[in-house]
């Protein structure tokens, strides 16, 4: 098996900038020796253009009845990367995309959606489902889910939607910070929720096999999206929008493991590291790590 990276530099769908730095912090990081550490040949593409926010208008973009900022740029760069997937999988590569702000999502899953059905298990703090109705802040990276799923004002969005991918299969877990009119696009969009009450309850195991489930459930494979945000700050300070009360080292590290057993995985998405915010690149070495899990790195 051949990884394929795929770096996404881009920030202008975040709030803060510094996103754009994180493929470059997870290579540093060691991604590329963790992934061998799993048993796995690794191909680095280099990275898909990405214009910066300074180059381009920063007036908020008016789009159907809502806001989505920077919506040409999202769109431009999604192309470019689902494009990369797309050819990864055709060569039976598994494609690794280093966000850059969730917005590059869109074209992981748009990618990955092409030639197959596939299953999504999104591991974040936020349910970014926001929809350019419904977003607070304008920004994409609050709306990966709803734009690949067609919610709301994305209907008519045809770049944005993943054409083998139904709400059905879509996961999300690890919920914690949901914006007051996002909940009813959850609700519209139809995807299943774990949020963190669920992980304390039921414990991560048995969240993550359900997710899994869900995701695997008359699909192809599925693809993994990790924002960073998902574990705690404690544990991964690096990143644009922390919420406290996330997973810790040990449980991401098993849930991932836990994906790897099922031997589904199809594509992944490392984003949201913000080097600005980190404490000597150490959430950059947890993605690059939680890689190596999914991967099926063992212990023994
Ligand atoms: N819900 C907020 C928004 O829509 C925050 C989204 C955070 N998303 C992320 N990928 N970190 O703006
Ligand atoms: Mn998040
Ligand atoms: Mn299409
Ligand atoms: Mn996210």
């Amino acid at each position: 098996q051949t990884v394929r990276v795929i770096g996404a530099p881009t920030d202008y769908g975040a709030n803060r900038r510094g996103v754009d730095m994180g493929p470059s912090a997870i290579r540093y990081a060691g991604l590329a020796a963790q992934l061998e550490r799993a048993g796995v040949a690794v191909a680095d593409g280099g990275d898909v253009p990405a214009p910066r926010a300074e180059e381009r208008d920063p007036s908020v973009e008016t789009f159907a009845a809502g806001r989505a900022r920077f919506l040409r740029e999202t769109r431009e760069v999604t192309i470019r990367v689902a494009d990369r997937v797309e050819g990864a999988l055709a060569t039976a590569d598994l494609p690794i995309v280093l966000g850059g702000d969730h917005s590059v999502a869109i074209g992981s899953v748009t990618g990955s959606a092409r030639d197959a059905d596939v299953g999504v298990v999104w591991f974040d703090a936020h349910a970014d489902c926001n929809t350019p109705e419904t977003s607070p802040t304008g920004n994409v990276h609050g709306m990966p889910l709803a734009a690949v799923l067609g919610v709301g004002a994305f209907a008519d969005v045809e770049w944005a939607t993943a054409d083998g991918l139904r709400a059905d299969n879509v996961a999300i877990v690890g919920l914690r910070d949901v914006d007051e009119r996002e909940r009813d696009a959850i609700e519209e969009s139809g995807v299943t929720a774990f949020t963190m009450a669920d992980i304390d309850t039921r414990g991560l195991t048995n969240v993550v096999d359900d997710a899994v489930d869900v995701a695997t459930d008359g699909t192809d494979g599925v693809h993994v999206s990790l924002d960073l945000d998902w574990l705690d700050p404690r544990e991964a300070p690096g990143v644009g929008t922390p919420v406290r009360g996330g997973v810790t080292y040990r449980e991401a590290h098993s849930a991932l493991e836990r994906v790897a057993g099922r031997d589904c995985l199809r594509s992944l998405d490392l984003v949201e590291v913000n080097p600005i915010l980190d404490e000597r690149n150490e959430t950059a070495e947890l993605a690059a790590e939680l890689a190596s899990s999914a991967l099926g790195r063992r212990i023994l």
